[in-house]
């Protein structure tokens, strides 16, 4: 149980780092909250004219979710070797990481919508899961030019193919779970794209500001 906890906590902190924030900040000098979508992931700096900080968002926010799992693994991995038995922490981890980053204390509980963040938890849980999840994303967005529906249907697709994951019952409840649950919470922080795709208020990727 007390490892339980600890490992969720250190998958929550890791996933409530901003980056998107704190790249726009330190080196655009722009509080991205003030710009277009008000969102902190990379979509939104992209929206402040700087690609490459976009890059490094997406580039750190994969790589935060990504990280936690395999933190999570690793260590899930040596209690295995000293104890003989180890929960199987590691989706925990990656599940904390998402609510973390959608839900970041520091910033009042109004953190990002979990795309990038969810993919690098997907890619670092079940490499599959993570190319269909990006493959998915990188053509919906392409074909749509909507961000946020690449997002949403990554997301969707991802958790289908864990749906075909060959496991052991009980990991793949879990995977099925975790999965399920990371996309309602996403396609929940996106109900204003949502609205806005309904209207026809959505921005396209590229759409000057
Ligand atoms: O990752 C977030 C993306 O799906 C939508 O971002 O800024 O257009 O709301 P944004």
């Amino acid at each position: 149980e007390m490892i339980a906890v600890l490992i969720f906590t250190m998958g929550y902190l890791l996933g409530s780092v901003p980056f998107g924030l704190i790249l726009a900040r330190l080196f655009g000098s722009v509080d991205v909250r003030q710009v277009g979508s008000g969102n902190i992931g990379a979509t939104n700096v992209l929206r402040t004219g700087r690609k490459d900080l976009a890059a490094l968002t997406l580039f750190f926010d994969i790589g935060k979710g990504a990280l936690a799992v395999l933190l999570a693994h690793g260590f899930s991995y040596h209690l295995y070797q000293q104890t003989g038995c180890a929960p199987d922490l590691t989706l925990i981890a990656g599940a904390a990481a998402f609510l973390g980053h959608c839900y970041p204390v520091w910033l009042g509980f109004r953190g990002g919508k979990g795309v990038a963040t969810m993919l690098g938890v997907s890619f670092a849980a079940w490499w599959v899961a993570g190319v269909v999840f990006a493959v998915a994303w990188l053509l919906s967005a392409k074909i749509s030019r909507y961000s946020s529906v690449g997002g949403m249907v990554g997301a969707i697709a991802a958790t289908i193919s864990v749906m075909f994951m060959p496991a052991s019952h009980e990991i793949h409840q879990v995977y099925i779970s975790l999965f399920s649950g990371m996309t309602i919470l996403l396609l929940w922080r996106h109900r204003g794209n949502i609205k806005r795709l309904l209207s026809g208020q959505e921005s396209r990727i590229g759409d000057p500001q």
